[in-house]
């Protein structure tokens, strides 16, 4: 019996292991891009009751971000401990993406929707496998370190919310990677690393897609509802998202995934009176 695309994007948030969820994830994708270009059967969109939470490992252990040790970024420890963190986002973003096309299924939307976040979780799990390899070419795993316990959060925060999760997933979370990726990529030249290097630049050129397709289908819900994209932006940005929008912006690649600096300075601007509110 063929899946569908709701019941395979619930598969995937139902494997626990990095490596086998990134695999299946990549063969999910690879079905559902087959099926759209007239090579195998066709996949509906369908409906699936996906877990609130996704299945992890029992590896990394999971601390408030508080708690997790900082290390120097330009020592060899530093470095491992970077990669390690990029893993677990991406890991993170191929549940986020995957959680999208299961939990919103319901809604309808034009074909080309599903193509994009099918093509951006493909693109996560090579991310995740590119940056185990990495870890692993310096003698560590994904795993060997505590990580970040908050990451799904924003997921929990926009479960009922289809607008609100775009808003704050690529659009805030994901824009923000182009944010500080481009220092990343210094800190590991500078150790003459290569294939972290390559791994973080691949990463870098395949993000901008992601933050467009948030941008995109934030903007085409906004035409349908006939509401104003700005507006709604900055009241679903305060309403689900807990941490700060931090200057500096990558303006020029935030400017090519089509989110325009009157989206994000506004609020950035809110950063100190935010902060005294929940002190
Ligand atoms: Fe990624
Ligand atoms: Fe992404």
């Amino acid at each position: 019996m063929t899946l569908s695309l709701a019941e395979m994007a619930t598969e995937v948030l139902t494997t626990a292991d990095g490596k086998a969820k990134t695999a299946l994830s990549r063969r999910h994708a690879a079905a559902w891009f087959a099926s759209r270009n007239g090579d195998a059967p066709a996949i509906e969109v369908g409906v699936a009751k996906p877990p609130l939470r996704p299945a992890r490992p029992d590896r990394p252990e999971l601390l408030d971000p508080r708690d997790v040790p900082k290390r120097k970024p330009g020592s060899p420890a530093g470095r491992i401990a970077l990669l390690h963190a990029v893993a677990h986002i991406e890991l993170n973003a191929v549940d986020l993406h995957w959680d999208l096309l299961a939990r919103f299924g319901h809604v309808p939307m034009p074909m080309g929707f599903y193509d994009d976040w099918v093509k951006a979780a493909d693109e996560e799990s090579k991310h995740f496998n590119l940056v185990c390899g990495c870890l692993e070419e310096l003698d560590s795993h994904y795993g060997a370190l505590p990580a970040h316990a908050g990451m799904w959060r924003a997921a929990e925060d926009t479960a009922d919310d289809f607008m609100g999760r775009l808003a704050v997933v690529p659009m805030v979370l994901e824009a923000r990677g182009l944010d500080v990726t481009p220092g990343m990529i210094k800190v590991f030249r500078n150790a003459k690393a290569d294939s972290a290097v390559a791994a973080l630049e691949t990463i870098y050129s395949e993000e901008v897609a992601h933050v467009a397709y948030g941008s995109k289908w934030f903007h085409f819900l906004c035409g349908r509802e006939d509401c104003d994209p700005k507006e709604v932006f900055h009241a679903l940005v305060r309403k689900y998202f807990h941490g700060a929008l931090k200057p500096p912006f990558n303006e020029e690649k935030r400017a090519e995934a089509g989110i325009p600096p009157d989206f994000y300075w506004p609020l950035a601007d809110e950063v100190p009176a935010r902060n005294r509110g929940s002190a």
